[in-house]
């Protein structure tokens, strides 16, 4: 069984914790850069972006007919209570146990604001999404990681991840599930066994935000009975709403005030609230996105094995692909009008990650990859 090397682990916290490590911080992201599509001589209609993993149907009819209708000249509600108590229901949480966001990424840098102080500690599991780091520097706390290896595919010994909480004692824990950029998707058990170890007086944040276009969902929401697990969704993935910006967090009453009370007035808008509540109506839209990602997924797969590329098994909407020079294909699709991640930013600079698309959008990008493999 893959595990997670203590020493390596006490290594990687050493040379990432001090302050002069400070220029490593990583809040590159996936996503089109008008500046570099401006430097290319194309545009944003030009390209096909595998760099976000959202649902590749787009928005859904409902969330573009809500948009259209939004009050644009009044005030939004402050409290966003009319998408509380749509979430409420669907999620099965008292309203006063949801927070909305402008985009997920406002709520961790929220919670890491309401729970962190300076030099309080933090442990994130890694190599994961850059903006914990980001939040938890800014926040000015002490972060330490628990960091997956390349040879143990990325997997987490939760033996070990267990005893590194309770040897670190962190004041939060972030555990990013299903994990961007690796696809690793924890079972209820393994994040139970984190959740104990964190202990009562911490909190494990389970970003959940890639759990709906997983293969296996499971429901994290009863955590939330343990009082020191708090769930954080993105609705910018499933539901196709990155422009938009709006994530949530569920979580004890207490743990969403405190955040709560950091919060700009009006951060969420008026489109963003109209546009979420038609999003929770249209379920079935994200069913549609589930069977197109499962037949791309298989299709990508199998193109990327007759490539000799080797591609980890992932449970959800996108796959982290070995390609050599991550830095150099990406720049080479680029020149082909496709946008991939390239995966240095997380320390992997050998890895692409790769978006599940529509089949006709991936045919595209394995012929391209293809050439870009044989001929550059
Ligand atoms: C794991 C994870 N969480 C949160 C976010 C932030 O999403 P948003 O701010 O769009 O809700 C991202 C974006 O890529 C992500 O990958």
């Amino acid at each position: 069984m893959w595990s997670l090397c203590l020493a390596c682990w006490r290594r990687g916290t050493q040379s990432v914790a001090s302050r002069g490590s400070r220029a490593e911080v990583s809040t590159v992201h996936g996503g089109l850069d008008d500046a570099e599509l401006r430097a290319h001589a194309i545009t944003r209609a030009d390209v096909v972006d595998f760099s976000s993993n959202v649902n590749p149907l787009g928005a859904s009819r409902l969330a573009r007919e809500a948009a259209a209708k939004a009050d644009l000249s009044s005030y939004p509600d402050r409290e966003c209570l009319l998408l509380r108590e749509a979430l409420s229901a669907r999620v099965g949480v008292g309203v006063e146990q949801l927070m909305i966001g402008n985009g997920s990424t406002e709520i961790i840098h929220l919670l890491a604001r309401a729970r962190l102080r300076p030099r309080s500690r933090c442990v994130i599991f890694a190599p994961t999404f850059g903006e914990y780091q980001a939040a938890v520097d800014l926040a000015g706390a002490d972060v330490r990681f628990v960091r997956a290896s390349e040879a143990n595919g990325f997997n987490w010994s939760i033996p070990t991840a267990v005893r590194a909480i309770e040897t670190l004692r962190p004041a939060v824990a972030f555990l990013c599930n299903p994990n961007n950029p690796t696809g690793v998707y924890l079972d209820e058990d393994d994040v139970r066994d984190l959740s104990s170890a964190v202990g009562p007086d911490a909190l494990l944040v389970l970003d959940a935000s890639y759990a709906p276009l997983a293969d296996d969902e499971w429901d994290a929401t009863p955590l939330l009975s343990r009082g020191n697990v708090a769930l954080l969704r993105s609705m910018t993935k499933d539901h196709g709403l990155a422009g938009v910006r709006l994530g949530y967090l569920a979580a004890s009453a207490p743990v969403v005030e405190a955040s709560r009370r950091l919060q700009p007035a009006w951060g969420v808008n008026a489109v963003a609230q109209a546009v979420g509540i038609a999003a929770l109506e249209d379920e079935a839209h994200v069913a549609a996105a589930r069977r197109v990602i499962r037949d791309s997924k298989a299709y990508l797969y199998a193109q990327l094995k007759a490539m000799g590329v080797p591609t980890l098994p992932s449970a959800t909407n996108f796959l982290l692909a070995r390609v050599g020079d991550a830095t150099r294909v990406r720049r080479a699709l680029l020149r082909r009008r496709l946008v991939v991640r390239d995966c240095t930013s997380f320390r992997l600079p050998a890895y692409i990650r790769i978006a599940v698309r529509r089949p006709d959008e991936c045919a595209l990008l394995t012929r391209a990859l293809r050439d870009v493999l044989t001929h550059e």
